[in-house]
């Protein structure tokens, strides 16, 4: 019978370097209810690594031959949950009042190009569901308003001229290549009713693949939300359950990255356990339902 590990003692002055420096590298901060998850996960790094002290893990870290454990320690160390049609009540809001308010201005302007943006995207189910819900509001917003659609069969997802433009991102390459694999298991699948699954999914196997239609609308790349070059340009942004794992310094210096990011006009998502509120004025709160959105503030000359 093997015997247990012991776990090697991790002072307290090496907690802190070892906690700064994460944060230095992603936002992600560790306060006292967090403490335990972070001292577990670096204790599995430290036998991964096998080094006998957190010190000479953390000279690993901070040397030039060290990026790729910061990189495999940060993927330890985010929390990944997830799931389709996450929040209803706001994905609602953004179905049914904001996309059809950010179609019908871009018409009026001749501008047929959308984007959105899913920062912190983890394994996929959020941007496939934007990608979902936008096909369905450009074929309502089609029906309603008796503009002739293409007569192509079959049916484009993404009616012409409109150019479509899912950008998904995160920080974790693991979460990045499962939601580019896009298929998932019936547990993942609990939130998705048969109408989506019949018009969107494929069944291969006992798993469930994103149609190809869908999947095309999503472009995955890994972006850190720490750094100042991030994705500009964008009409929405969805940023959800990310910014509560940061420091109110972070989530301030983000959500003004966001600002930035943001075409004038666009719109924020955050998570049900976060708000703006002592973070930013230069956004105005829209709710519909117990749905919450932002929408940017534009400052008039
Ligand atoms: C709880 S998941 C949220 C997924 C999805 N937005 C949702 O609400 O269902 C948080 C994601 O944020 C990512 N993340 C954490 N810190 C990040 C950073 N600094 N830059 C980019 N992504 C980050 C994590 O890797 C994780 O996949």
């Amino acid at each position: 019978m093997s015997m247990p590990v012991a776990p090697t003692p991790l002072t307290d002055a090496e907690l802190r370097l070892l906690q700064a420096l994460v944060y230095q590298e992603c936002g992600m901060h560790f306060d006292e209810r967090r403490t335990d998850f972070l001292q577990d996960r670096l204790q599995r790094r430290l036998r991964e690594c096998q080094l006998d002290s957190f010190y000479s893990y953390y000279r690993l870290l901070i040397s030039d031959q060290g990026k790729q454990e910061l990189s495999r320690l940060v993927e330890n160390l985010t929390v990944n949950e997830t799931s389709f049609f996450r929040n209803k009540a706001q994905l609602d809001l953004f179905h049914r009042l904001i996309l059809d308010d950010v179609l019908r201005h871009k018409q009026e302007r001749h501008d047929y190009s959308l984007r959105i943006w899913s920062a912190g995207c983890s394994t996929g189910q959020e941007p496939y569901t934007l990608a979902m819900l936008v096909c369905d509001a450009l074929a309502y917003y089609y029906l309603r308003h008796s503009i002739p659609s293409p007569t192509v069969s079959p049916r484009p997802m993404i009616p012409p001229p409109w150019k479509v433009e899912i950008l998904a991102s995160d920080i974790n390459y693991s979460v990045l290549r499962a939601a580019q694999e896009a298929r998932y298991g019936e547990t993942q699948m609990q939130s998705v009713d048969y109408s989506y699954r019949l018009r969107y999914f494929d069944k291969v196997g006992d798993r469930y693949a994103v149609k190809p239609g869908i999947k095309d609308l999503v472009h995955f790349d890994f972006h850190n939300l720490k750094t100042e070059y991030l994705p500009q340009r964008n009409d929405i942004i969805f940023c959800r359950n990310v910014m509560m794992y940061f420091d109110q310094a972070e989530q301030q210096r983000l959500v003004e990255k966001f600002y930035r990011c943001l075409n004038a006009d666009g719109y924020l998502f955050v998570g049900h356990a976060e708000t703006l509120r002592g973070l930013s004025e230069k956004f105005s709160l829209i709710h519909h339902n117990s749905g919450t959105a932002y929408q940017r503030d534009e400052v008039i000359a």
